[in-house]
C-alpha cells in the first residue's frame, strides 16, 4: 500500500466526490476536531489548488536572490519567463508559431533556498484560475478522493500544475504522480516542481534531480531542471523539539479564544481515518488555535502518516498548536527511531519541524494569555 492509501484507508465512506457542503452549525465555533465530519465536494478540494496562505504577500518582486549564489538569479529569471510565456497572448496569423511543448521544470535545491516562494510566484502570476498549486501529497489526496481520471480531466483544463515537495520516497505514489503528470503533459499542461528536501543538519543530500528524473522516467526529457544553491533563508535550527505547555493551561488559553479547538491526542487520532485525508483542510474550516493534550508518541505507520498530513494542513494554514502531555520529555518523541530511519523519514522530519514551529507559536500565545 502506499502511503497516501495508509493514510487514506478505512474512511468508512464510498470513495468518490461527496455532494453535500462542509456546513455546521456556526453557533459557538468550533471546540473538537473530533467532533467535526466534514463533507467537501470536489470543486471545493479543486479550488483549494492555490498557494499557502504563508505565500500570499510573496511574489517574484519579493524574491531577492543572493548574489553569493547565482543560481538564485538564475532560477528567478528563469521561472519568470516561464510565467510570461503561459500569459502570453496566443501568437495568431502569420506569426502562429509551431506548436511546441508545454514548459515543465524542476526546481531542485536545499532547504529554505526558496524552492516554494518561486513556485507559488508562478502560480500567482499565471492566476488562480489558470494555475493549480498543491503539495505533493495534496495531488496524491486528491487522485484518492475523486478518482484518477476525473483528477485528470479536472487539472487538464489548466494551463499551469504545480506539485510542491515532489516526493520520491513511495514506489506508489511516485509511479501515480508520475503517470498523471504524463497525461497533464499531453494535455499540454505546464508543470513546475519542486525538490522535498530535509533542513541541512539532518545530512541528506541537498539535489535531488537525478533521483527525480529516474523515476518520472517518460517524462524526464520535458522536465527542464533549475538548480538553487543558497543558505536556508529560514535561518531556522532544525527543531525536532517542542515547547509543551502545562495541561491546565490549555482548557484556560482555548476557552479564551472562540476559534480554537481542543482534542484529546489519541481521541483525534482515533477520528482521522473517518476523515479522508483530502478533507483534513476542511477539518480546520475556521479554526485558529489547536489544543492537544496527553500527546504521546506514535506507534502505528497508518497513524503517523495521517498526523503528518493534519499537520501540513496545520502548517498551510498557520494554525497555531499548543501540545501538552506527560509522554512529552524533552521535546517531540512522536515517532520512534525506526520511523525515523524508514522510508517516509522525510515526512515524519518535516511533520516534527512544522510542529515544532506550529507549537512555538503556541506556546507564545498561552504566555501572553491571563
Ligand atoms: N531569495 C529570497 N528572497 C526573499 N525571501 C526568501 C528568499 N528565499 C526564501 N525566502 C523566504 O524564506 C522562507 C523559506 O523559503 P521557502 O520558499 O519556503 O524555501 P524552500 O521551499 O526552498 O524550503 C519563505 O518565507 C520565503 O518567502
Ligand atoms: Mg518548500
Amino acid at each position: 500500500m502506499t502511503s497516501s492509501e495508509q493514510a487514506a484507508t478505512a474512511t468508512g465512506e464510498p470513495a468518490g466526490p461527496a455532494r453535500t457542503p462542509a456546513t455546521e452549525p456556526a453557533a459557538a465555533g468550533p471546540r473538537s476536531l473530533a467532533a467535526r465530519a466534514p463533507r467537501v465536494p470536489a470543486d471545493r478540494l479543486l479550488g483549494e489548488l492555490v498557494p499557502p496562505r504563508h505565500f500570499a504577500r510573496e511574489s517574484f518582486d519579493t524574491y531577492v536572490p543572493d548574489p553569493d549564489h547565482p543560481s538564485q538569479a538564475r532560477a528567478l529569471a528563469h521561472v519568470r519567463a516561464v510565467a510570461d510565456r503561459l500569459t502570453a497572448p496566443p501568437a495568431t496569423g502569420w506569426f502562429r508559431r509551431r506548436r511546441t511543448a508545454a514548459p515543465a521544470v524542476y526546481l531542485d535545491g536545499g532547504f529554505g533556498v526558496g524552492k516554494t516562494h518561486l513556485l507559488a510566484s508562478l502560480a500567482d502570476a499565471v492566476g488562480t484560475q489558470q494555475a493549480a498549486f498543491g503539495t505533493f501529497v495534496e495531488y496524491t489526496n486528491l487522485v484518492g478522493a475523486l478518482g484518477f481520471r476525473a483528477t485528470v480531466d479536472a487539472l487538464a483544463q489548466r494551463r499551469l500544475v504545480c506539485i510542491d515537495e515532489f516526493e520520491l520516497d513511495d514506489p506508489g505514489d511516485t509511479v501515480l504522480m508520475s503517470r498523471l503528470l504524463r497525461e497533464l503533459a499531453d494535455h499540454g499542461v505546464a508543470l513546475a516542481a519542486t525538490s522535498n528536501t530535509l533542513p541541512e543538519s539532518l545530512g541528506e543530500g541537498r539535489f535531488a534531480a537525478e533521483d527525480f528524473l529516474r523515476e518520472i522516467q517518460a517524462l524526464a526529457a520535458r522536465f527542464e531542471v533549475v538548480r538553487i544553491d543558497g543558505e536556508d533563508h529560514r535561518h531556522r535550527a532544525v527543531t525536532t523539539h517542542a515547547p509543551v505547555v502545562a495541561a491546565g493551561r490549555v482548557a484556560a488559553v482555548v476557552g479564551a479564544r472562540p476559534d480554537a479547538t481542543v482534542d484529546d491526542f489519541e481521541t483525534l487520532l482515533g477520528h482521522l481515518p473517518a476523515v479522508h485525508p483530502s478533507r483534513y483542510g476542511a477539518l480546520l474550516d475556521g479554526v485558529g488555535l489547536v489544543g492537544l493534550t496527553g500527546v504521546g508518541p506514535v506507534t502505528r505507520q497508518d497513524v503517523a502518516l495521517r498526523l503528518v498530513v493534519l499537520v501540513d494542513r496545520l502548517y498551510d494554514r498557520d494554525v497555531p498548536v499548543l501540545l501538552a502531555g506527560d509522554g512529552l520529555t524533552d521535546g517531540l518523541d512522536l515517532f520512534s527511531p525506526e520511523m525515523l530511519r524508514g522510508g517516509y523519514r522525510k515526512k515524519y522530519y518535516r511533520a516534527l519541524s512544522r510542529l515544532g514551529a506550529l507549537a512555538a507559536e503556541g506556546a507564545a500565545i498561552a504566555a501572553a494569555t491571563p
